[in-house]
């Protein structure tokens, strides 16, 4: 009874956060009957800040131009407005912008109020100062959501401080493809934490309400499969049946809409064949009917007219703007001119896109509008601007990239080292900025080192703080591409005085199709680094900074211990020192399973005939063999599992099944530790996983301690899509793996 009573509050809570009040939807129908099929048109156009901007794409400084502002608002009567010119801007700047923005659309006849959209995909991407924490393959690593939760709600606080209402976040494609440039940006290559830190993401972004000077309205993000393109390259074909999309690629989005999402942007790739921007059948028929979305659907940049000139399905560019529009979106990222409102125009009277169909996206984008409060007050709030770069910001972002750091190797406990150690800091990494923030950092690709606050710190300035400077010493020069950085014979010089080699390889940012790479091994000149620094003798740490697995396998013998840093943000240099010296004990865990190879790309969720390697009269079990597994991540303790208990064998119907699990922490250090629930369907009509994650817990333990875990399952946790599409739970023998502990359970219908 209670529960059903929460999952009722559940509902309503998350689709008021989509749907309209009653009083809403009066104005927001009332509007529309009073708009022009222009008006209407307008509001469906969104263009890029180089466009009202002074200069264009080459502006510097924010200035707007009155003419081109004044064509936008005022004459094409633009819905909304997104991204920056060249870089990150102020919030004073952003202020004025909005202003100036709001300022015209008094000027017109409606006088509605414009919506600005930004990136902001871990921390406030285009304003200056703003926060940056772990991108999301960090925050998987984490495997903590409250900490997702508080580094979303700073998210919304300094985009809200800078005018902006729009988030264009979370991504939740899920990262199965590590050649894929977006990699980082996804929670990695598992559903079940995708969609919980996706779902938790979207309330923290949204659940003050979107008046609050606290909130900003999400855009999950790119609806559907844009992550699993067939050759690794961002936004090229994508080939894939639908009983995979339903089972890898829908259920965060799924939970997205359930979480109260307000806005969706559409995969700018094609799926078997149809570009998803021109498809009914995901947009309308899956999206609005099946998963029940009532919110705004914008598109990728560009994508109606790539329709016609990238993807050759439209034959003229405006069967490109009425494939789209007939498909179901609301508003289009045209955005560097007017030619959408143009083309939707003349298919409007020439009966191509129906009247209903423009005043429903109308309707949807009015909606966001008063939602966003933006009809009451479409200015910069000065209750926004208080809560930018509070101070404890920075302790979150410390906090989020101390948890994403991942110890994947220490042999010999060569970590933590000691504080008296005499250490080389070398490698590419060592003096970047940039390669330990990666994309969306106050540029889009996040490479230009002179946006970043001044207070940023590299790798080598956190461990001299640490250990003093005259127990550093390097052979690097800054900045990630600097020849010294690759000058093996002078590390080797420089190693002399040295105990230690910390080496920091890896990749610097990249972002979308600039980051497309043609081999996932790690470069020939950081390979040597890596061996010239093993020849000296000395023992030899690597720190990766890198946003998806690059190939390692056969430096990684060299190497006493490996640190998995990604691209964790502000906080990531103080993150690694911390972590190397032992001031915190690392908790984070792969994501991902790290390929050794191209040819040992095999998920952890992987099916039984991938498991076993056949060879002629001899079976091996070791079909997933990665370099560390998903799910690894060593402490400087220990952590036993024990008294793996099932609440009883079977589980029917719509009952819950109780596990529990003691944890002891066996080591001398405190430690955090994520347990993590997986379950294998041993019999199922679709070949099952060998195992699927299903739940974790992240939990403290001081040396010593014990605690016991408790975990619930359903049904609705053993489901799996069917040969008929269908998510169904088929009665049978399942098992239940915790840490080295299993227990077996029969489901019963
Ligand atoms: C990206 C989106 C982003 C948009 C606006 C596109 O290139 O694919 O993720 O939101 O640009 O910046």
């Amino acid at each position: 009874m209670k529960n059903s009573v929460f999952a009722l509050m559940v509902f309503f809570f998350s689709q008021s956060l989509q749907s309209q009040t009653p009083a809403e939807k009066i104005k927001v129908d009332a509007l529309v009957k009073q708009m022009t099929l222009k008006e209407k048109v307008g509001q469906m156009t969104q263009v890029t800040l180089a466009v009202i901007a002074k200069g264009g794409w080459g502006n510097q400084d924010g200035a707007i131009d009155a003419a081109a502002l004044k064509k936008a608002v005022v004459d094409y009567k633009v819905g909304s407005v997104l991204n920056t010119t060249a870089h990150a801007l102020s919030v004073e700047t952003w202020n004025k912008i909005i202003k100036e923005i709001q300022d015209e659309a008094k000027n017109t006849k409606l006088k509605i109020p414009v919506v600005y959209g930004l990136d902001g995909m871990h921390g406030q991407t285009y304003t200056l100062n703003s926060t940056l924490f772990p991108q999301n393959i960090g925050m998987a690593a984490t495997r903590n959501p409250e900490l997702a939760v508080a580094m979303a709600k700073v998210t919304a606080k300094e985009q809200r401080a800078s005018g902006v209402r729009w988030n264009f976040a979370p991504v939740l494609d899920i990262g199965r493809q590590p050649l894929w440039s977006r990699f980082p940006e996804t929670y990695g290559e598992d559903v079940y934490i995708g969609k919980t830190m996706g779902a938790r993401v979207i309330k923290a972004y949204e659940e003050d309400g979107l008046k609050n000077p606290t909130a900003v309205a999400s855009c999950m993000k790119h609806y559907l499969g844009y992550s699993n393109s067939r050759n690794g390259k961002d936004r090229t074909p994508i080939y894939m049946p639908e009983i995979e999309m339903r089972e890898y690629y829908l259920p965060q989005f799924r939970e997205a809409v359930k979480a109260g999402a307000s806005t969706i942007m559409i995969n700018s790739g094609e799926i078997n064949g149809e570009p998803v921007h021109a498809s009914k059948y995901l947009l309308t028929d899956v999206l609005r009917k099946e998963l029940g979305f009532q919110g705004m659907i914008v598109t990728d940049w560009e994508d109606i007219i790539r329709l016609h000139d990238r993807h050759n399905v439209a034959s003229t560019p405006r069967e490109a703007v009425v494939m789209a529009i007939n498909a179901g979106i609301d508003m289009s990222m045209v955005p560097s001119d007017f030619s959408f409102y143009d083309l939707l125009i003349e298919a409007v009277k020439k009966k191509e896109v129906p009247m209903s169909r423009i005043d429903d996206a109308v309707k949807r984008i009015l909606a966001l509008k008063f939602k966003l409060g933006l009809f009451d007050n479409p200015y910069p709030e000065s209750a926004a601007i208080s809560n930018f770069g509070k101070p404890e910001y920075q302790a979150l972002a410390l906090d989020a990239a101390h948890e994403a750091m991942t110890l994947l190797k220490n042999k010999d406990n060569v970590l933590p080292l000691s504080k008296n150690t005499k250490v080389l800091v070398a490698g590419p990494s060592a003096q970047s900025i940039s390669a330990l923030n990666g994309c969306w950092s106050y540029t889009w690709q996040g490479k230009e080192e002179q946006w970043y606050p001044s207070d940023s710190k590299t790798i080598l300035q956190t461990i001299a703080e640490k250990v003093g400077a005259g127990n550093v010493s390097t052979s690097t020069g800054k900045g990630f591409d600097n020849a010294l950085n690759y000058d093996a014979g002078k590390l080797t010089a420089a190693a002399e005085n040295a105990d230690v080699i910390i080496l920091c390889i890896g990749e610097n940012a990249y972002a979308e199709s600039p980051g497309n790479t043609r081999d996932l091994a790690l470069p020939d000149d950081q390979i040597a680094l890596v061996k010239a620094a093993a020849a000296t003798g000395k023992s030899v740490i690597l720190v990766l900074t890198e946003g998806r697995p690059r190939f390692i396998t056969g430096i990684e013998p060299l190497a006493k211990g490996i640190l998995m840093a990604y691209w964790s943000g502000k906080k990531t240099a103080e993150a690694v020192a911390d972590v190397l010296f032992g001031d915190y004990n690392p908790d984070g865990r792969l994501p991902f399973s790290y390929p050794k190879s191209s040819g040992e790309i095999v998920l952890y969720d992987r099916k039984p005939t991938e498991e076993v390697r056949e060879v002629f009269n001899d079976n091996i079990s070791s079909g997933y063999d990665p370099l560390f597994p998903f799910g690894h991540g060593l402490s400087y303790t220990s952590f036993e599992y024990s008294d793996l208990k099932l609440s009883d064998t079977i589980l029917s119907g719509n009952a819950k099944l109780t596990v529990s699990i003691k944890i002891r922490n066996t080591g001398g250090r405190d430690g955090k530790h994520t347990v993590e629930l997986y379950t294998r369907d041993m019999y199922a009509s679709i070949t099952p996983s060998m195992k699927r994650l299903r739940a974790f817990q992240k939990i403290n333990l001081k040396a010593g301690e014990s605690k016991l875990v408790t975990f619930a399952i359903d049904k609705n946790d053993l489901a799996f899509v069917n040969a008929k599409l269908k998510t169904v739970t088929e009665p049978g023998e399942f098992e239940v793996m915790i840490g080295d502990k299993k227990g077996k359970f029969i489901y019963k219908q």
